[in-house]
């Protein structure tokens, strides 16, 4: 059994066949999903596949791109929707420094901002860190609440003990998967198996061999195929402890 602890399946690319696509999850022996948004529309949707699948549960909140816009009434919005059944984490938030387009103080205001709505909520956080390592550990410091878990992991097996100390889960995606992953292949290999969470970032970053295709969180057994590979052990075991590792991390009983 299989927990995919982050996928997009409200995604436009699943309009043609989302209900489909979500049957054969299911059937291929994944037992839980966290549906999580990236922005307010992403967010409510995400709560409206939680309230229609069993085994679907959301995070709400808003990606450091869409941050830069956000308003004080977005955040009162994202914590009346985050009271809603079965919304276990706010994420995705964080940085992204990768085209550079997004003003980075903005983007850390609204990243501190929602570490913080976590914190009066209780909830976890999921952190997508893209090109942003030093700045993303600067702000999760400054915020003094670490019950996080930094998604599709790409920073070095050195910042990855840091976090775990802190009292991080770490989460691996597709990427551990490819040829020219040796960077993740490291991490995944250095961090505990007990704070080890694996995803999909589904329709995103398709694993190999389905690498450049749509992804979607069935795929998630070949991100747990490699990580226990480089673990030593069993892909049984592996899928068994990311499955206790993600319930705990995300209250789920
Ligand atoms: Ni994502």
């Amino acid at each position: 059994m299989y927990f995919d602890t982050h996928a997009h399946l409200d995604d436009g690319r699943f309009s043609e066949d989302r209900e489909a696509v979500i049957r054969e999850i299911f059937d291929s022996g994944v037992s839980l999903v966290v549906n999580v948004g990236a922005d307010m529309e992403g967010s409510r949707a995400s709560v409206q596949l939680a309230a229609q699948y069993d085994g679907i549960y959301a995070a709400v909140g808003v990606h450091p791109y869409d941050a830069q816009a956000m308003t004080e009434v977005d955040l009162a919005a994202l914590r009346e929707l985050a009271g809603s059944p079965k919304v276990v984490a706010i994420g995705e938030i964080g940085l992204d420094y990768h085209y550079d387009e997004a003003d980075r103080d903005k983007q850390k205001e609204w990243f501190l901002n929602q570490i913080k709505l976590a914190e009066a909520l209780d909830l976890p956080y999921i952190v997508h860190d893209r090109d942003a390592h030093a700045d993303c550990l600067e702000v999760i410091r400054k915020s003094g609440y670490f019950r996080g878990v930094m998604h599709c992991y790409s920073g070095s097996s050195e910042m990855a003990r840091e976090l775990v100390e802190l009292g991080f889960y770490i989460s691996f995606a597709g990427p551990v998967t490819f040829k020219n992953g040796k960077k993740a292949k490291e991490a995944a290999a250095s961090v505990p198996s007990g704070r080890i969470l694996i995803e999909t970032d589904s329709p995103y970053l398709s694993p190999e061999p389905y690498r450049g295709q749509r992804n979607d969180s069935a795929k998630v057994r070949f991100v747990a195929k490699e990580i226990a590979a480089l673990k030593g052990m069993t892909e049984e075991e592996l899928a068994k402890v990311t499955l206790e590792n993600g319930k705990r991390f995300f209250g789920i009983e």
